[in-house]
């Protein structure tokens, strides 16, 4: 009997149980012997392997984190690691894996198919920062949770009149808080990819104040702390350059939980499907993706060539719907 393995691995993110539910059930309908793989490549190299069949990814479609649980794995980036990880899979008889993260996993995924595993890799990351896809798996749920938090804080911004500053995760991408901030009416966005300096953010402020709005939300991306010094960095220049009442909210891991929202269930129902669906067509080193609302798959190589372009018309539009 033919079998697949799957795991998940890298940062988790909500929706990673809906894409692992996918790969399970469609395996199974196809006939697959289905192998879960715990701990991502770590759990591989401890042979943490367990066989699933259809009622242990019920209940399963609505939960965040992972079923399969997550890690990082230093050992498996070592061509002696990955040679281990060969033997356990020959062992166990799994000639496909299907690996659900980011592009660090991809990567993982991509030199397992130098060595003969037939790879499929599917995104799942809050960081939607994988160019080839429109989106990743979790991106959704991570944007509904920071607007929620958004709005939140703004009542109480809007009540002091002060002026607050809401960190978001994303790595070196600024998409987490390109399109929360967007969505949330922030009156300022600091990302990565687009240089900004405190005094146009102190500019900014002024222009809103002047027309009676007293309070400000910058939605700042954690990996365009640089340009701002950080969100105290950028709280001390502010409160310094133009005293007014700084506080800062960091999200953190707030981000990376909770229950996926519809549009994360379906990405990773359909993107699970299909990564059988490939398996079954004997591809392998391939990652699946949306573009323009349908379901692609590309060599991961390519994939990961790809450089990220950044939305500089949704920045601009925030721009000037903040004023
Ligand atoms: P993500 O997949 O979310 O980007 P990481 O970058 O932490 O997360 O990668 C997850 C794991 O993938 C790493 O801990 C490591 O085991 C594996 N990995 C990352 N990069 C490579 C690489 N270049 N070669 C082999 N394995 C890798
Ligand atoms: O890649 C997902 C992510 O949540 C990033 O946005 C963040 O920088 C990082 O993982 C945090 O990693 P950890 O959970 O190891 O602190």
């Amino acid at each position: 009997m033919k079998s697949i393995g799957v795991l998940t691995s890298g940062g988790d993110a909500p929706g990673m149980n809906a894409a692992i539910r996918a790969v399970v059930r469609t395996g199974i309908f196809y006939g697959y012997k289905i192998y879960g793989i715990e701990r991502g490549y770590r759990g591989l190299l401890d042979e943490e392997i367990i066989e699933m069949d259809l009622s242990s990814v019920g209940d399963i479609i609505q939960r965040g984190g992972t079923i399969l649980k997550s890690s990082r794995c230093e050992e498996f980036k070592t061509p002696e690691g990955r040679e281990a990880a060969v033997e356990i899979l020959e062992k166990y008889g799994i000639e496909n894996l299907v690996v659900i993260g980011g592009d660090g996993s991809f990567n993982g995924a991509n030199e397992l198919s130098k060595l003969g595993v037939h790879t499929i890799g599917i995104p799942g990351t809050i960081d939607n920062d994988l160019a080839y896809t429109d989106y990743t798996i979790g991106f959704d749920t991570a944007m509904n949770t920071i607007i929620d938090a958004i709005s939140k804080i703004r009542d109480t911004s809007s009540s002091h009149e002060r002026v607050n500053i809401i960190e978001v995760m994303g790595r070196n991408c600024g998409d987490l808080a390109l399109y929360s901030g967007l969505a949330g009416g922030a009156e300022t966005i600091v990302v990565p990819e687009i240089e900004i300096k405190s005094d146009e953010i102190v500019k900014r402020i002024r222009t809103t104040q002047k027309r009676g709005k007293k309070h400000s939300i910058i939605v700042l991306a954690e990996g365009a702390g640089s340009f701002v010094n950080g969100a105290i960095g950028l709280k001390n220049d502010l409160m310094e350059k133009d005293g007014v009442d700084v506080r800062i909210t960091v999200l953190g891991h707030v981000q990376r939980g909770g229950s996926p929202s519809a549009f994360d269930r379906i990405l990773a129902s359909k993107m699970g499907n299909r990564a059988v669906e490939l398996i079954i067509e004997g591809k392998t080193a391939k990652v699946v993706g949306i573009k323009n609302n349908e379901t692609i798959d590309m060599d991961i190589s390519e994939a990961l060539s790809l450089e990220n372009n950044f939305d500089e018309e949704s920045y601009e539009i925030a721009k000037v719907l903040s004023i």
